[in-house]
C-alpha cells in the first residue's frame, strides 16, 4: 500500500511525462511514496487504470492527463491548459519514449531520411521544446524547480557494437544523436536559468532488462551476456535504481546540483 503522508517531496508538485512506462511507473510510485502531488502525462490512458489497480490507488491519488508529446505545435497550449488545471510543477521529469513505427529500422543499413527526421521530431524535438516551455513557465511563476531528463549512456558515448554480436539487434544511427542533444541542451538550460535557481539534470541510465523498444519483446540471452560482461556491477539497472536518482535530483537535497549527468549505469561508462 502506498502512502502519501510522508517523504522527501512533500508539498512538491511533480509532473512525470511517460510516467506509466517501465522507468516512469517506478518514478511515479516512488514519488507518491515520498509525498509528492503527482500529475502523470502520458498518451496511454489504459496503463493509468492498470497502474492504479496494481498499486491500490484511487484516481484522486494521482492525476492523469492524456498528452501526446509528438504533437509539437500543440505542446505549448496543451501544457498551459494542464498546468492551469493542476497547478505549477516544482518538478518535471521526462521519462517518455515516443518512438515511431520505423524505430527498428534506424540502423545504418536500413535507415531512410524520413525515418531519421520522424524520430528526431518525435523524440528529440518534443523533449527540447517541452523543457523549454516548462523552464519558461517555472520562471514566470517564480518556481525554483527541478527538470530531469531520463537519458542514456548512449548520449555521452557511442554504442559498443560488440554487445550485438551473435544477436539480431543492431546499432542505431539516431538514438545517440537524440540523447546526445538532450544531454547538452540540459546543460544549456542550466546555464541560462542558473541565476534563477531552476535546475536541469540528466540521469544517464544504463540498460534495463525488458523489451527492445520497437523491435523485440525481450532481449536475447546472448545480448544479456554480452551486455553484462561490460557492466562493473554485474546486473541490469532496475527501474527503482533510476527512480531513486530522480527522487534525489527532485528533492532539495540536490539544491546545488545543476547541469549535471548523474550516471546510473552500474559503472558501464567508467571503463
Ligand atoms: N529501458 C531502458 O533500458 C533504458 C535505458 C536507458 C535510457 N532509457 C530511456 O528512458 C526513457 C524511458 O524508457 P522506458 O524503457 O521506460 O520506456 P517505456 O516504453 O517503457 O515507457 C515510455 C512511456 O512513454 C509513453 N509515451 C510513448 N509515446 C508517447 C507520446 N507520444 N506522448 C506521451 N507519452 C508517450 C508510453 O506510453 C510509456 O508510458 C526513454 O527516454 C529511454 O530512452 C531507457
Amino acid at each position: 500500500m502506498l502512502s502519501k503522508n510522508k517523504g522527501r517531496l512533500q508539498n512538491k508538485n511533480s509532473y512525470i511525462l511517460g510516467g506509466l512506462g517501465l522507468i516512469g511507473s517506478s518514478i511515479s510510485k516512488t514519488f507518491i511514496n515520498n509525498g509528492s502531488n503527482l500529475v502523470i502525462l502520458d498518451n496511454n490512458k489504459k496503463n493509468y487504470e492498470i497502474f492504479l489497480k496494481k498499486n491500490n490507488l484511487k484516481k484522486k491519488d494521482i492525476k492523469f492527463e492524456k498528452f501526446d508529446c509528438t504533437k509539437l505545435d500543440k505542446i505549448e497550449l496543451n501544457l498551459k491548459k494542464i498546468i492551469k488545471k493542476n497547478d505549477y510543477p516544482d518538478v518535471f521529469i521526462n521519462a517518455s519514449y515516443p518512438f515511431t513505427k520505423n524505430w527498428g529500422k534506424n540502423n545504418f543499413k536500413d535507415i531512410k531520411l524520413s525515418y531519421f527526421t520522424n524520430e528526431i521530431n518525435a523524440q528529440l524535438n518534443s523533449s527540447i521544446w517541452i523543457s523549454h516551455i516548462i523552464a519558461r513557465t517555472m520562471l514566470k511563476a517564480k518556481i525554483q524547480g527541478s527538470v530531469i531528463q531520463i537519458s542514456s549512456i548512449y548520449g555521452n558515448n557511442a554504442q559498443d557494437l560488440s554487445i550485438y554480436q551473435g544477436t539480431k539487434m543492431k546499432e542505431s544511427l539516431t538514438y545517440p544523436v537524440i540523447k546526445g542533444a538532450i544531454n547538452n541542451f540540459t546543460k544549456q538550460l542550466a546555464s541560462f536559468y542558473g541565476n534563477q535557481n531552476i535546475r536541469f539534470n540528466n540521469i544517464i541510465a544504463g540498460g534495463l532488462e525488458g523489451p527492445v523498444s520497437g523491435e523485440f519483446k525481450k532481449q536475447s540471452n546472448r545480448f544479456k551476456d554480452n551486455y553484462l560482461n561490460k557492466v562493473l556491477i554485474k546486473r541490469f539497472a532496475k527501474p527503482e535504481d533510476i527512480a531513486f536518482a530522480a527522487l534525489f535530483l527532485s528533492s532539495d537535497e540536490s539544491s546545488y546540483i545543476t547541469g549535471s549527468d548523474l550516471y546510473v549505469d552500474g559503472g558501464w561508462s567508467a571503463v
